[in-house]
């Protein structure tokens, strides 16, 4: 008999499709009522797909759910899952990582190239007619200057190989010193006075909340960029909003925020940020793979055979 999973957001559709013909798929996203429709299945409920962009996975729904046994997330970041609750029970958690790293990081430079370069400035520049009325003002150098990586993981790995082809030092922060040829800072500020570029690829989550405040921000200093590509909650965006409106820092490239998708008004308006919605892993290619992992996941979680990416929950 075909097992009952609760997909909060729907993958491509040809996973989507893959995944209806192994499992009966309840489609929340489509519901009317979705706290009714979660009454209604509750028992028959055994897995949850969730995506990186879903309103998540609280302890309220893992406690409303007695058979749950998996949540697999369709994302390498799972912030948005309450892994405590899911330990608690023993739910098995699983997420998307690896085949998204590339994506991310090319994700990454494009803000990094885009605000230094001034690329989509010159874009609008030339499409409003300033062109005819003088050139676009300067942009930033990107070959000699330092950039540093707050969480040298996968993805901020991936970012330091390519800022060192575009003849960029590379140091980083984190948790711990790695066994890399980069400078590591165990001091956040610190890091952050002596970079051009403070580029975010940590995970979200409560250890990370906010990590970038004004404080940070007055380190890197007028000529320094903040790129995000990790989540919103790393920063603190009303901070952020200051430091980019009295130009404490040069300007920002961002692909995430704290309340996707609403982006601050304000922001709109400047020329110093380049905004993105949340594109990180976002190509055919790439959403096509995570999707198919997470079918795999569930499908070896089903068949009693080992996770394919687990998380593991402490
Ligand atoms: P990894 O697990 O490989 O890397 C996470 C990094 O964050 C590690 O280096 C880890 O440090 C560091 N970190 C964790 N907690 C802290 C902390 N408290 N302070 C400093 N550093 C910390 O994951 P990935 O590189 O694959 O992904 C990173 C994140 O990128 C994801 O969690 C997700 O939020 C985000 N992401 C965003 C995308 C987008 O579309 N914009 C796409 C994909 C991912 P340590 O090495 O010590 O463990
Ligand atoms: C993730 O994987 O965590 C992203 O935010 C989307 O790919």
């Amino acid at each position: 008999m075909k097992k009952t999973i609760l997909a909060l957001r729907p993958l491509l559709a040809e996973e989507m499709d893959e995944v209806e013909s192994h499992f009966n798929v309840i489609r929340l996203w489509e519901e009317k009522e979705p706290e009714a429709t979660l009454m209604r299945y509750k028992n028959n409920i055994q897995g949850i797909l969730s995506t990186y962009n879903s309103t998540g996975v609280r302890s309220s729904t893992i406690d409303a759910l007695p058979n749950l046994e998996i949540i697999a997330q369709f994302g390498v970041g799972y912030d948005n899952i309450d892994i405590q609750a899911a330990a608690r029970r023993n739910i098995a958690v699983t997420n998307t990582p690896d085949i998204l790293t590339a994506d991310t990081a090319d994700t990454a430079m494009m803000l990094l190239l885009n605000i230094a370069r001034r690329g989509v400035e010159g874009d609008v520049f030339i499409r409003v007619g300033r062109w005819q009325s003088g050139a676009l003002p300067l942009g930033s150098c990107l070959t000699g200057k330092t950039v540093g990586i707050v969480g040298l993981g996968k993805i901020g790995s991936a970012i330091a190989h390519r800022c060192r082809a575009f003849g960029m030092n590379v140091v980083y922060y984190g948790r711990s010193k790695k066994d890399v040829d980069c400078k590591f800072y165990d001091d956040l500020k610190s890091m952050a006075k002596d970079s051009d570029f403070l580029v975010l690829a940590c995970s979200g989550g409560p250890d990370t909340e906010n990590i970038i405040n004004l404080d940070i921000l007055e380190a890197l200093g007028p000529k320094g960029f903040l790129i995000n590509i990790a989540r919103g909650s790393v920063v603190n965006e009303e901070d952020l909003l200051i430091a980019l409106q009295n130009r404490t820092i040069a300007g920002a490239g961002l692909d995430v925020y704290a309340n996707e998708p609403n982006v601050p008004e304000e922001m709109l308006k400047m020329d110093q940020v380049v905004l993105l919605p949340h594109i990180g892993s976002a190509t055919t290619e790439t959403r096509s793979k995570m999707g198919k992992l997470v079918i795999d996941n569930l499908l070896a979680h089903f068949e009693g055979k080992p996770l394919l990416t687990p998380v593991h929950l402490s």
